[in-house]
């Protein structure tokens, strides 16, 4: 076959849980916000789908300004889960994404394994959302604070929690600040995640050094973009080693290359972050370019690729 016809014909097709994707591209909760501040510059029915900022059961105004710095390959961002609540956006955000016949996730937030567990009661049954991703980044209040992403019970007891409420698929996002993030995956795989999403964001700093002032209002931050790319390739690839459920790489992903090393790495799809805020049409990108890869090697699907590293150590 020759390599155009190769291209047309190439099946993009991979399934996470029981949701088929066109194709392994999604963008990634908070860089993308509801879809539709893209769709002038995106096309949303082509991406593989959109995970739309993380929302909460009631609104949240988020941390006061300055919010975002940028570093040397990468950004600190403290936007603290600013959102419209639940109830705005199923009543005005939801309707028009549907439209668009985009894949829709729902990232979902909260402070208390209760609040998770309302949130996916209050979205089950709503038409057009394809699977919930529940960032469990968030610190729990009643336990001072401590991220229900860093003590695997706790993220097992808020996927139960989820699980027991939803009626589609669940995602759990995991948090790069651990000491073992196996060990998250495998307890949130136990207690019924269909599927795991990684990184979030890794915890960083940056100084304004004239005035002596932290450059974020709140301190400290979350560092995405390609300075974390490594990092989350490592974990991605430790995980789709350890764990049965697909596995969904995030972190720095900005060329089709750098999504292809992540699908080697066992990821069955990927989103892609900080790239939307300098390169809108990265997602589209990544999808022409993964196409053209497989094309130039011959293979006819993108299953193909996934988990095909070849460490030497097989
Ligand atoms: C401004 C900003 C807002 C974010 N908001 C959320 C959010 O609401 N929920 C969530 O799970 N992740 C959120 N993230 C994390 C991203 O979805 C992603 O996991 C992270 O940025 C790493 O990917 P990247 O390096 O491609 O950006 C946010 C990231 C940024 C930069």
């Amino acid at each position: 076959m020759d390599p155009v016809s190769a291209k047309n014909d190439m099946d993009l097709r991979v399934r996470i849980g029981d949701l088929r994707l066109p194709n392994p591209v999604l963008t990634a909760s908070g860089t993308f916000g509801y879809g539709r501040e893209f769709a002038h510059l995106v096309d949303l029915h082509r991406l593989g789908g959109i995970v739309v900022k993380g929302i909460s059961l009631e609104p949240r105004p988020g941390n006061p300004p300055p919010r975002i710095v940028e570093t040397a390959c990468g950004m600190l961002n403290a936007i603290g889960l600013e959102n419209v609540g639940v109830e705005r956006f199923v009543g005005e955000k939801l309707p028009w994404l549907r439209e668009t016949g985009a894949r829709i996730i729902v990232n979902i937030l909260g402070d208390s394994v209760d609040e998770y567990a309302r949130l996916a009661g209050r979205l089950a049954g709503v038409e057009g959302i394809s699977g919930l991703e529940v960032n469990i980044s968030c610190p729990n209040v009643k336990r001072g604070g401590v991220a229900f992403g860093t003590v695997p019970e706790m993220a097992a007891s808020v996927t139960e929690a989820v699980k027991a409420e939803s009626d589609v698929m669940v995602i759990v996002k995991l948090s790069p600040n651990v000491t073992d993030i196996v060990q998250m995956a495998r307890a949130v795989e136990e207690a019924g995640a269909d599927a795991v999403s990684l990184i979030n964001t890794l915890i960083g700093m940056a100084i304004d050094i004239e005035s002596r002032r932290p450059a974020l209002a709140n301190v400290i931050g979350g560092l995405s973009g390609p300075a974390i790319k490594p990092v989350a390739l490592r974990m991605v690839y430790q995980v789709a080693s350890s764990v049965r459920i697909p596995v969904i790489g995030i972190g720095g992903i900005t060329t089709a290359d750098d999504a292809i090393e992540f699908l080697l790495a066992g990821a069955t799809a990927v989103q892609v972050g900080t790239a939307n805020f300098y390169q809108p049409s990265a997602a589209e990108e990544i999808i022409d370019g993964i196409t053209e890869y497989l094309a130039r090697h011959g293979h006819l699907s993108v299953r193909e690729i996934i988990g095909g590293l070849q460490t030497g150590k097989e």
